[in-house]
């Protein structure tokens, strides 16, 4: 009787010695954004920024009271929200020196992060995975940078800003 009781706390303590040897499951840094209106908007939102154990950065971004459609969405190179019209945050983060475009083409700058759809009640989902952001501390880190959220769509296409128009949102990244 007293062997057997003894035996499961044995086990136990096994069990959680090899817990905490075991490798650490796969977490990612997270930095994230909180977006605030600029140039006369009401646009709010937030975008968490997430290191893959895989590569990539994980982006999720969610926007609320904007107008419906679709809407440019870049990092841009300072972490300075402090205009009002958000020009403060300077050129879309660029540290390769590629050229503007989507997120989905192999040049474009770091920041490219293509559109957001915002539907008929002014809310709107983005997720996408890039391989040209870390949170981690680096050339492509985004922390530091400012999420921008714009009045237009981005053509992709247009040299350097996609003529997204003005920036109606803005978040530092920490
Ligand atoms: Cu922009
Ligand atoms: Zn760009």
């Amino acid at each position: 009787m007293r062997t057997s009781r003894l035996f499961i706390p044995a086990a136990l303590l096994a069990f959680a010695a090899a817990c905490a040897t075991a490798p650490k499951a796969p977490e990612g840094v997270t930095a994230r954004a909180t977006l605030e209106p600029r140039s006369g908007s009401s646009v709010t939102g937030w975008a968490t920024f997430t290191d893959r154990s895989t590569g990539g950065v994980r982006v999720e971004v969610h926007v609320e009271n904007a107008p419906p459609g679709t809407h440019g969405l870049h990092v841009h190179e300072r972490g300075d929200c402090s205009a009002p019209d958000a020009s403060s945050a300077g050129a879309h983060f660029n540290p390769g020196g590629m050229p503007h475009a989507g997120p989905a083409e192999l040049k474009r700058h770091a920041g490219d992060l293509g559109n957001i759809e915002i539907a008929a009640n002014g809310k709107g989902d983005l997720e996408l995975v890039t391989d040209l952001l870390t949170v981690k501390p680096g050339p492509n880190s985004v922390v530091g940078k400012a999420l921008i959220f714009h009045e237009k769509r981005d053509d992709m296409t247009t040299q350097p800003t996609g003529d997204a128009g003005g920036r109606t949102a803005c978040g530092v990244v920490r």
